[in-house]
């Protein structure tokens, strides 16, 4: 369902509400569309414009710019197996290699149960090489052995990541008297509680 849940939408408005003018949640509601759907779909674009009065090219615009954002099925479990030029040099190629193997698929698709992989550049990590990440979570000198531990422990529960798109564990809740007071889709002027010039300016 790539267009907001019923309750992920009351969330969504939440999330507006903290902000002066609607279109700045828009990085929030992609990420939220992407914690439900594990990706931000074409049609959960447009009902993002939708809710923050913004075209469906500008939402694209920005959900296309930030890598951690997909625009296609991915799998629950991300592993990014970086092949800078320090972890090239320690192993990367062969590591990639193994994991094709071993799981089955090429990088950029998923295996039935859920993982993919994908050949990244350096995560900045380059003392700790080859290294990886699973959805964004950091393994530090990862060898073959190392990686099926990995796998396995996926596959069983016993490596405890969250899923593909869960960003945190806890949401943040503004109370209603702490929200800047936007619901829905509002117009380019400013807010009504928003300073006038002269006395912003007056104010340090
Ligand atoms: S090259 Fe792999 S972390 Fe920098």
């Amino acid at each position: 369902m790539p267009r907001l849940s019923e309750s992920n939408l009351r969330i969504a408005h939440e999330i507006i509400s903290r902000y002066p003018r609607a279109k700045s949640a828009l990085i929030p509601l992609l990420h939220l569309s992407q914690e439900q759907d594990g990706y931000v779909a074409d049609d959960a674009m447009k009902h993002l414009a939708e809710l923050l009065d913004l075209t469906p090219a500008e939402v694209l615009g920005t959900c296309s710019f930030y890598e951690m954002f997909k625009r296609e099925p991915v799998g629950d479990y991300r592993i990014n197996i970086c092949h800078g030029i320090a972890c090239h040099l320690l192993g990367a190629d062969d590591l990639i290699h193994h994991a094709e193997e071993s799981l089955g698929v090429r990088q950029g698709t998923v295996t039935g149960d859920g993982i993919s992989i994908e050949g990244v550049e350096c995560i900045a990590a380059c003392t700790e090489a080859p290294c990886l990440q699973v959805n964004y979570r950091y393994m530090n000198k990862v060898d073959n052995a190392g990686f099926d531990a990995l796998v396995d422990g996926i596959r069983d529960g016993s490596v405890s990541v969250p899923k593909h798109g869960t960003l945190a564990l806890t949401r943040q809740s503004i109370s209603e008297d702490k929200a800047a007071g936007n619901s829905m889709v509002e117009s380019n002027d400013p807010p009504a509680w928003w300073p006038e010039p002269a006395a912003a300016e007056g104010g340090n």
